[in-house]
This record gives C-alpha cells, sequence and structure tokens, in this order.
C-alpha cells in the first residue's frame, strides 16, 4: 500500500495507538448524531470505525462524512485510539475525512431474497461472506501451484475452443467458429495428454463448460478446472498425488485464512487434519459398503448424491473409490487388465456428503482400443485423430486428474451452494451479471 496508507488488518494489529494513521477504503455502515458521524470503513483487510467530529475536521470534510452514504470510497486521517467498544478494539479519530467517489442508495438492504442478491452480483460480491470464499480460494490456488511446482509440473495454457469432446456430447457447449462447428472445452485433459509427452508431467486451471441441463447445488455451466497429467504413472500413484496436492491446498488455505473459515462455520483445524494417506476403496467394495448401508444399489450402477453421501459417512477425510465399471465412465480410461469389465480409474469424494471433487484415471494407450470405442459411442473420428496419434509416437503408461476448484471450496467453506464459491456464477437459468 502507498506509504502514506495503512491497511485497516495492520492497524488493527496493534503498534498504532495514539499515532497518527491515513486510511482508505469504503464506507461499510455510517450514523451520525448532531456533531459526530460514526463511519464503519472497511479495506480488503478488516473494518475500522472512523469518528468524525465537528471541529475535529474542516467543515467540508465534516458536512461530506455527514452526507456520505454506505458504499462511498474514501480516505481520512487522524488519531489511532484504542476503544475496546469498537468492532476490532480501535477507532480512528479523524482530522481530516475525504469522499472520492459517492454513493448512490445502495439496492441491497437488509431485506434480500436470492434472487435479488443474484441480480445484484456485481454489488454483492463486496460482502464480507462472498469476501472471505475469495480470499479462501486464492490461498487454495497459491498452495496448489506451489504442489505443482515443488512437484516438477509445469503449468502449461491448453485451449479453450475445441474440436472434439472430452466428456460425452450431452453437456457439450456448441459455437460457431467461422463457419464451422466447434465446443467450449470439457476437459483440457487430451491436450494435456499431448504436452506431456516433452514436459512429463504438466498441469493447466482453465474454465471448463458443461451444459448441465439440470438445476442442483453442486454444478455450474463454468468452472475452473485444475488438471494433471503424468508420464510413468499408474492409477495408484495418480491417487497420491491427488491426495497430497488435495491436502496441500486445503491445510494451506486453513493455515493462510483461519479467521475467514471460522466466519464461514469451517473449522481449521478440520482441515489441518486432511493428510494422506486417504482411504481407497474399490468400486466393487464401494457396492458392498452401499448395500451393508441400506442402499438398493446394484452392480454398474452410477453413484449419485445420495450414494456418494452415504459412502463417507463416518468418514473424516475424502474417499477415492477406484476402478468403476466402464459404462458409467468416459472413453479415454485404460482397461483394467484384473477385471476387464472396468476401468483403471478413481473419484474422490469429499467428506460431509460434499461429493465428487476429483475424476481421474490411468489413460487408454491402445490406439485401437481407443477407436472401437469411440465407433461404438458415435463420435466421428476425424476430430480425435490428432489425439489417436499421440497413441503412435512413444506412446507410454500415463495418468491424470480434474479437480473442480469449485467443488473443493465448496466443501472447504461449508457453503450450501457451489454458486457462492464462484464470482458470478454461470447456470442453467442466469449468465447475467
Ligand atoms: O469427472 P470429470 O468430468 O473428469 C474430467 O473432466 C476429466 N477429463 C478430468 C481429467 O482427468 N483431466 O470432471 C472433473 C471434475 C469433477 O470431479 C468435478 O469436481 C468437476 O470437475 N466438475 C464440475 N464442477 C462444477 N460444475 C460442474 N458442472 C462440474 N462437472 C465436473
Ligand atoms: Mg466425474
Amino acid at each position: 500500500m502507498d506509504g502514506r496508507y495503512v491497511h485497516i488488518g495492520r492497524l488493527l494489529a496493534g503498534g498504532f495507538e495514539d499515532g497518527e494513521a491515513a486510511i482508505r477504503g469504503w464506507i461499510y455502515r455510517t450514523r451520525s448524531s448532531g456533531k459526530l458521524c460514526f463511519v464503519t470503513v472497511r479495506d480488503s483487510t478488516g473494518v475500522l470505525q472512523v469518528t468524525v467530529a465537528r471541529g475535529s475536521v474542516p467543515d467540508a470534510d465534516f458536512e461530506g462524512a455527514k452526507r456520505a452514504l454506505i458504499e462511498s470510497s474514501v480516505q481520512c486521517s487522524g488519531t489511532v485510539v484504542k476503544d475496546e467498544r469498537a468492532p476490532g478494539g480501535f477507532e480512528l479519530r479523524a482530522a481530516s475525512f475525504t469522499v472520492l467517489g459517492g454513493s448512490d442508495n445502495f439496492p441491497i438492504t437488509e431485506y434480500r431474497s436470492e434472487e435479488h442478491l443474484l441480480n445484484y452480483r456485481h454489488l454483492w460480491i463486496r460482502s464480507q461472506e462472498l469476501t472471505r470464499i475469495m480470499k479462501v480460494k486464492s490461498s487454495a490456488l497459491a498452495a496448489a501451484r506451489e504442489w505443482f511446482s515443488q512437484n516438477d509440473f509445469y503449468e502449461v495454457t491448453p485451449p479453450i475452443i475445441t474440436s472434439n469432446s472430452c466428456e460425452g456430447g450431452s453437456t457439450l457447449f456448441e459455437l460457431k467458429y467461422f463457419g464451422e462447428r466447434a465446443y467450449l472445452s470439457q476437459s483440457a485433459q487430451l491436450y494435456l495428454e499431448a504436452m506431456m509427452y516433452s514436459l512429463e508431467r504438466v498441469f493447466a486451471l482453465t474454465p471448463s463448460f458443461r451444459a448441465e441441463k439440470s438445476r442442483t447445488t453442486r454444478h455450474l455451466a463454468e468452472y475452473w478446472h485444475l488438471e494433471g497429467e503424468e508420464a510413468f504413472v499408474g492409477n495408484q500413484e495418480n491417487m497420491t498425488l491427488q491426495e497430497e496436492l488435495v491436502s496441500a491446498m486445503v491445510t494451506g488455505a486453513a493455515r493462510r485464512n483461519p479467521e475467514e473459515l471460522r466466519a464461514l462455520g469451517r473449522d481449521p483445524s478440520e482441515l489441518l487434519g486432511m493428510v494422506p494417506p486417504f482411504k481407497r476403496l474399490s468400486y466393487g467394495e464401494a457396492v458392498k459398503r452401499l448395500r451393508d448401508r441400506g442402499a438398493a444399489f446394484e452392480w454398474g450402477m452410477d453413484p449419485g448424491t445420495n450414494e456418494e453421501r452415504l459412502l463417507v459417512e463416518g468418514e473424516e477425510k475424502p474417499v477415492f473409490i477406484y476402478n468403476y465399471p466402464k459404462e458409467i465412465k468416459a472413453f479415454y480410461m485404460r482397461e483394467n487388465p484384473d477385471d476387464p469389465r472396468t476401468y483403471l480409474c478413481a473419484d474422490l469424494l469429499g467428506p460431509e456428503g460434499y461429493g465428487e471433487i476429483i475424476g481421474g484415471s490411468e489413460r487408454e494407450t491402445d490406439g485401437d482400443r481407443l477407436v472401437e470405442r469411440l465407433k461404438a459411442q458415435g463420435s466421428p473420428l476425424e476430430p480425435y485423430q490428432w489425439y489417436l496419434d499421440l497413441r503412435r509416437f512413444g506412446s507410454v503408461q500415463h495418468s491424470g486428474f480434474g479437480l473442480g476448484i469449485e467443488r473443493l471450496l465448496r466443501w472447504v467453506c461449508k457453503q450450501e451452494h457451489i454458486r457462492d464459491t464462484i464470482p458470478f456464477p454461470r447456470t442453467i437459468n442466469r449468465v447475467y451479471p
């Protein structure tokens, strides 16, 4: 911050008592009575009460403070005074108070419906709740990048506009591309596989798009996808990398943002306990567990929200379910040599019923099998020629995974709805603002 100004968070940490300080930010609350205005100012680090008294500031400053509505941007200076009654234990007694940008009547008041808050998302984004979540998200992403870098991964930048589907046609967003047909990426995986041949370990953080036609609390039409791809790695080692990554992200967030997490209702010490290993259940074991717990679940079925909740009951940490039946998974996975009905793959389920956070697998290296599966699912082969080429030039065992950032944040920040883990949610019925 510009040397003349101090962040409120630093000021509240102490050491400024009875000294002069200047802050800037936005009016969070304000009330005035006669010769005194009590203005609570927020910046990115905290809130501070500022007392503006007639006579202690130039008259124009006092009038400005009195008239300024909430969300006006302001800068002020004065003396820092310890005051137990003030939020945070300190207040600033103003010697100057300048309104930088005035504010109209703020459209978000005490009464607010969900719909109203979503319509005014561009303003509601300033709320303490969303600010906390965005801070935790930033920390989790920083921790992820740190982990990838320590584990010899290169960050790469795959395309978002693609000519083929990765996860099946039913959730594809189609777009006109100079007279041709193209799609918004569902996953960077196929491109990461191509880049793995030179860099061995790659990762990318990109938006992924899914035209999810159902309204749920865990699906977005646009989400942030953190994907890794690793040469010379099999399915079990792939899971080991994933649990280390998840652990680094959630413990990193807990260390950087304990206060924000507590305010969101998440005890940071729970997150600090998320250390490897995570339990691994085969799909077969999962079927048995579900049946033992009373579900009418048959081998071959795809576990839904309720089954995922039942599977992690009594578990404190995330749980891997590995080697699913082929019919319920994507075409690119490697067939399990010990049980050809299944693929070498795994989903990581969050605790407390938050559901799937990661989907990953070892990849099929046999080009002929890939062709057969693409044909079987009715996909045209031309758009996949480049991908099939990868099996013709130095194919090796490799694995990868995709982590839904908002799915992880929903769990970490204890959010009912996934939309509050992304600033501008895109869902089936919303693309504004
Ligand atoms: O399980 P998915 O579909 O797997 C893939 O896309 C692989 N190609 C990834 C890879 O191996 N590189 O999606 C991966 C993750 C899911 O586990 C989930 O966390 C998240 O992406 N996800 C969504 N998040 C929010 N909204 C949606 N509609 C999502 N669909 C998937
Ligand atoms: Mg999946």
